[in-house]
């Protein structure tokens, strides 16, 4: 039940920040996913918790004890990176065993921590084999095998599975759910992949330019993005963004909001998500309606949802069979994507016709942050 600390975390290399001032608890018995674009300093953050770079400023814990002057060695902490890093000269045995021959365990110690997890992993008929010798797959497992044996505190994993085709990361996520169940340990987890942070995290942690943007669980993070940048990383597809602005305020917290020239829109805020920020509220004041495109309906002519509906014209679909992704050509202006049934035929230059309901709106400043909705509270 490892629980990591870090408080304002910076990490510099000559005038260039790396990390800027990141403060974050990673809690015990759990999977933290790191998430941001490339070069954001997922692998630096990873690196700076287990010791292999020094923080510039600012202090890491490990279970209440601030690290910072203690090596890798000393923190308890086993990495696992894209790269495997297997000794090519040892054996899957060797490879597994390297580091408790280090700690000085017993032969018999070794031997029986390194056969249970070969077990676990699979992988015990491949124990005599060179790291050549293996599949992707299978190297994957060892690399993961070899932080096991260990037993460390924590496990960090900097994109490990994403050298591996679509079929073998598929399986090798149901194996790190499997192995995160049964391990009961805390886990950092830096991917590109959203379908791998949705299903492994409990937390994720959204970052951007070495800063935190949001933290929270997949589904705060899919229903409740805090800004604009969340909101378009977090889903796949993403989100579709309408330009807008404010047009009065009703009764009622109703916000009533123009969007393409002449439609409107009410939407319900509490009045208290707007202190402060008055001014972002006038009227005519820029605003950014989200739509995620599984909220767009094909217009039913009789709903009674609040909402406006958008016609088109289809100009290129993607059909997975179990369903199609339609993008579609707005006649006022503006594309948008909608994931609708596979089993229909949507032609390209068909006219379409979508309704946008209310309540499943984003509202951004225009600012970028997220205006608060009433229905919020029953969303995750
Ligand atoms: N030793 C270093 N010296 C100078 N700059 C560095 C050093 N290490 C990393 N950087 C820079 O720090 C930034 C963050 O790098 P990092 O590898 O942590 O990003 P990342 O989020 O892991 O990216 P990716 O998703 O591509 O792996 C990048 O701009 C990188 O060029
Ligand atoms: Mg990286």
């Amino acid at each position: 039940m490892t629980t990591i600390t870090l408080k304002n975390v910076t990490k510099s290399v000559k005038d260039h920040i790396i990390i800027d001032g990141i403060g974050l608890v990673i809690t015990g018995n759990s999977c933290t996913a790191l998430v941001g674009p490339s070069g954001c300093g997922k692998s630096t953050l990873l690196r700076l918790i287990c010791g292999l770079e020094e923080p510039t400023t600012g202090e890491i814990y490990i279970d209440g004890q601030c690290v910072n002057m203690r090596p890798p060695v000393e923190r308890g902490i086993a990495m696992v990176f894209q790269s495997y890093a297997l000794y090519p000269h040892m054996t899957v045995f060797d490879n597994m065993a390297f580091a408790l021959k280090i700690a000085g365990c017993s032969k018999t110690d070794i031997a029986q921590r390194v056969q249970q997890t070969a077990k676990t992993l699979k992988v015990e008929h491949l124990l005599d084999r060179k790291p050549k010798q293996l599949s992707g797959g299978q190297r994957q497992r060892v690399a993961i095998g070899r932080a096991i044996v260990r037993h460390p505190k924590a496990f960090l994993f900097d994109e490990p599975l994403s050298n591996l085709d679509a079929a073998l990361r598929s399986e090798m996520r149901y194996e790190l759910a499997r192995l995160k169940a049964d391990l009961n340990t805390t886990m950092v987890y830096v991917t590109h992949d959203q379908e791998e942070a949705m299903t492994l995290a409990d937390t994720i942690v959204v970052m951007r330019d070495g800063r935190v943007e949001q933290q929270g669980t997949p589904l705060e993070l899919y229903h409740r993005p805090k800004n604009l940048f969340v909101a378009s990383f977090i889903g796949s597809p993403t989100m579709n963004f309408l330009q807008a602005t404010v047009d009065a305020w009703q009764e009622d917290h109703c916000l009533r909001i123009r969007f393409r020239s002449d439609e409107t829109l009410l939407v319900k805020v509490p009045f208290d998500a707007l202190e402060g920020k008055e001014e972002l509220f006038s009227e005519g004041s820029s605003l950014t309606i989200g739509v995620r495109p599984e909220s767009l309906e094909e217009d039913v002519s009789c709903t009674d949802q609040e909402g406006v509906r958008l016609n088109g014209t289809v100009s290129l679909v993607e059909n997975f069979g179990n369903e199609a992704y339609v993008y579609v050509t707005l006649q006022k202006g503006g594309h948008v994507k909608v994931r609708l049934a596979g089993n229909c035929t949507y032609e390209v230059g068909r006219r379409i016709s979508l309704f946008l309901p209310q309540s499943d709106c984003h509202i951004f400043d225009a600012n970028g942050e997220a205006v608060r909705r009433f229905k919020e509270e029953s969303l995750c």
